[in-house]
């Protein structure tokens, strides 16, 4: 390991360039003080002290390491969805926090069936909070940023048609893409094609978490049966070479989340992450933060992480982050725009 002081002067290095981030889950984006504000507002009852309530929504290091346990936070984190105020304040403040970590363009994916449920908001309303907080947020921190609909594999496909009808409304206003997200490794995709194709058709972007908790063949399936043009994850991609060679033609990007994968028992330890693999297979990889609250890091924590630990080196880096920039749902002229910028202010 690095010594404190390394650590420190790295991240630095990594604090001060600029970012893309692609895959980050609002609902795994909240504050610990915000949390304890919301609780004492709402009389939700929390442990008096926060790294009581820590235990309860970010991982710990004697915690063990599984996607039930993983998910098992996103549970507890449904209780703070408690008001109008509290869903604006959650968006601002996710928003501020990427631009504290000097990330360019975000896109911030959101649960609305999540955000909903505690106390039963109508989705529709849930939709428009998020949206006129991040335009307020983005604007006020110079963070590009668009929205993501996600939906649950182990919610009904009823709410999922709810979403997608509500994101089409709603194209105009950044909300650009549809993920499929929840439990892979238990639930199956099929009964979800209907309902991204018609995302789909209707102009959504689309990207699904595959290869995660799955086998290589949810990548397939992604691809070939819901047209993904990104893949959450999809580490395990590797456990089939025909796949590989598919994504690898297609040019599909992977939103890499070490630390996530690491946390959430997909891989043994940090210094085997097979994006490196990944990368020399001929891969588009990107490296995102996928919860960075519930992980407790931010984007500059993986890019030293993909650096420092994986030996990835300055310069691919900094391609990856132009990577990242040209697989984002933006409109050609706008990436266009986007990615030179980065190659000037990245030196490349
Ligand atoms: N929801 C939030 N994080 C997730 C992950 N890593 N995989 C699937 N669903 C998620
Ligand atoms: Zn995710």
């Amino acid at each position: 390991m690095p010594t404190a002081e390394r650590v420190t002067a790295s991240l630095n290095t990594y604090r001060a360039l600029p970012k893309v981030e692609l895959h980050r889950h609002l609902e795994g984006s909240l504050r610990l003080d915000t949390m304890v504000d919301i609780a004492r507002q709402h009389g939700i009852t929390i442990p008096a002290d926060v790294l009581r309530l820590s235990t309860l929504v970010q991982i710990q290091e004697e915690d063990k390491y599984t996607f039930e346990n993983f998910l098992a936070k996103f549970n507890t984190l449904r209780l703070f969805y408690r008001s109008p105020d509290a869903i604006h304040r959650i968006t601002r403040e996710a928003i501020e926090d990427a631009a504290k970590d000097n990330v360019r363009y975000m896109e911030l994916r959101f649960t609305p069936v999540a955000l909903s449920r505690a106390e039963r908001f109508p989705l529709h309303d849930v939709v428009d909070w998020v949206i006129t907080s991040t335009k307020e947020a983005s604007e006020k921190h110079g963070v590009i940023v668009r929205l993501i609909a996600s939906m649950n594999r182990h919610e009904s496909t009823e709410l999922a048609e709810q979403v997608v009808w509500l994101a089409v409304e709603h194209l105009e206003d950044g909300l650009v893409a549809i993920d499929l997200a929840g439990n892979e490794a238990e639930f199956k995709t099929e009964p979800f094609y209907g309902v991204v194709k018609e995302a789909r058709q209707s102009g959504l972007h689309v990207t699904i978490h595959a290869g995660e908790w799955g086998p290589a063949t949810n990548v397939k399936e992604a691809i070939e049966q819901l047209g993904a043009e990104r893949i959450g994850h999809g580490v395990r991609v590797l456990e089939d070479e025909d796949v590989v060679a598919l994504a690898r033609e297609r040019g599909t990007a992977f939103e890499v989340c070490m630390t996530s994968n690491y946390q959430s028992g997909v891989i043994g330890s940090l210094d085997t992450h097979p994006l490196m693999k990944m990368l020399e297979a001929g891969l588009n990889v990107t490296i995102n933060t996928d919860d960075p609250s519930i992980s407790r890091i931010t984007l500059s924590h993986e890019y030293y992480t993909a650096c420092e630990d994986l030996r990835m080196t300055q310069t691919i880096l900094r391609e990856r982050i132009v990577a990242a920039a040209n697989a984002c749902f933006l409109p050609e002229d706008e990436k266009e725009e986007l990615v030179t910028k980065l190659y000037k202010d990245l030196k490349l």
